[in-house]
């Protein structure tokens, strides 16, 4: 493996490679569903265009390319040679001709398109990095719907006890991965109204849907700014 491919592969994807490169299609069974209901909260349409960054081996692409249909489009943006050559191989195992894969970061990708729909899933360098997303948010329409899920600190119960598992866990990413956070979705905030916030596993794992909002964002209430929420959104624990 080349010194590039080692330093823009996160240690936790080379040790997944070694695992799922001779299985195309792998995904992790319990993560199905979450996957769905991200891309479902999308509302896309066939016909749609839609961004998968930091898409990996491409695990969400069977579910973007049923919701879009074969007249719409998927592109995959992945920083790691490793794991866009692992899409590739996802996109010809399923003779998909409407996916590409960007081998860039969101930070660097040229994209000449605009996009009804922004998925990030499992993506932290990208929903947690003003930078990242400043590169994409041009290339969205207007009303595109966005999806990111990942993994969070807990804030009470049970699930704070497990706060250290996932800092650990993050040390097998990239030194610039943002910490993980109990709001990891705050940088999406400067130009996207979160419509739904779903917490999983003990509220370690979350799941924030939304819309781009061209309009300055409405000041969240007295009430709600002390509870923690804004007046669009909703918080539910699975
Ligand atoms: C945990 S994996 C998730 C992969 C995929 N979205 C999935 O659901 O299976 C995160 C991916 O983001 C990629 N990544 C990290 N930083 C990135 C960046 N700045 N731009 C694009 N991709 C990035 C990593 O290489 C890795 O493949």
């Amino acid at each position: 493996m080349s010194q590039r491919t080692q330093q823009k592969t996160p240690l936790y994807g080379r040790l997944l490679v070694r695992l799922a490169k001779p299985f195309p299609n792998f995904d992790f069974y319990f993560i199905k569903p979450i996957r769905r209901r991200a891309i479902e909260s999308m509302l896309l349409t066939i016909g749609c265009k839609v961004l998968d960054v930091g898409c990996g081996p491409g695990g969400s692409f069977p579910f973007l390319v049923d919701a879009v249909g074969p007249a719409g489009k998927v592109v995959g943006i992945e920083i790691s040679p490793l794991h866009a050559e692992m899409a590739n191989d996802r996109i010809r195992a399923n003779d998909w001709t409407n996916v590409e894969v960007v081998n860039e970061s969101a930070k660097d990708a040229e994209l000449n398109d605009r996009f009804d729909g922004l998925l990030m899933f499992a993506a932290p360098d990208v929903y947690g990095s003003p930078a990242e997303l400043a590169n994409l948010i041009p290339h969205l329409t207007d009303d595109a719907r966005f999806a990111a899920f990942g993994a969070k600190l807990a804030s009470v119960g049970f699930g704070r006890m497990l706060n250290p598992i996932i800092k650990t866990l993050y040390k097998l990413s990239f030194d610039t991965t943002p910490a993980p956070s109990i709001e990891p979705w705050q940088p999406l905030t400067a130009d996207f109204e979160i419509l739904e916030i779903h917490e999983y596993f003990f509220g370690l794992m979350f799941l924030v849907t939304g819309k781009r909002s061209i309009w300055p964002t409405p000041v969240p209430s007295h009430d709600a700014a002390t509870s923690g929420t804004s007046m669009s959104r909703s918080i539910r624990s699975d």
